[in-house]
């Protein structure tokens, strides 16, 4: 699934949610989050986030890797 990082935080542009085509982002309060059940890795969300913030969970930064566990724990996955 896909994973949004701490760099939406501050900008939360919402254009993942516009496209994204399970609505299963949501907006956690300080950042949006995927729901990494219902996420069917169609990538549609990463070419459209203006600061870079979405990756596959494959392809997470090592510095970025807390992201996971704050997208999973939102759902109490
Ligand atoms: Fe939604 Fe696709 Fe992004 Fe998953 S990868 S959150 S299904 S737009
Ligand atoms: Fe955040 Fe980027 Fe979506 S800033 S709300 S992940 S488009």
């Amino acid at each position: 699934s896909y994973v949004i990082t701490s760099r939406c935080a501050g900008v939360k542009d919402q254009a993942c949610m516009d496209v994204c085509p399970c609505e299963c982002i949501f907006d956690a309060g300080d950042q949006f989050v995927i729901n990494p059940d219902d996420c069917i890795d169609c990538g549609a969300c990463v070419a459209v986030c203006p600061v870079e913030a979405i990756y596959a969970d494959t392809d997470l930064p090592d510095q970025d890797l807390p992201s996971l566990a704050y997208n999973r724990d939102f759902f109490r996955l």
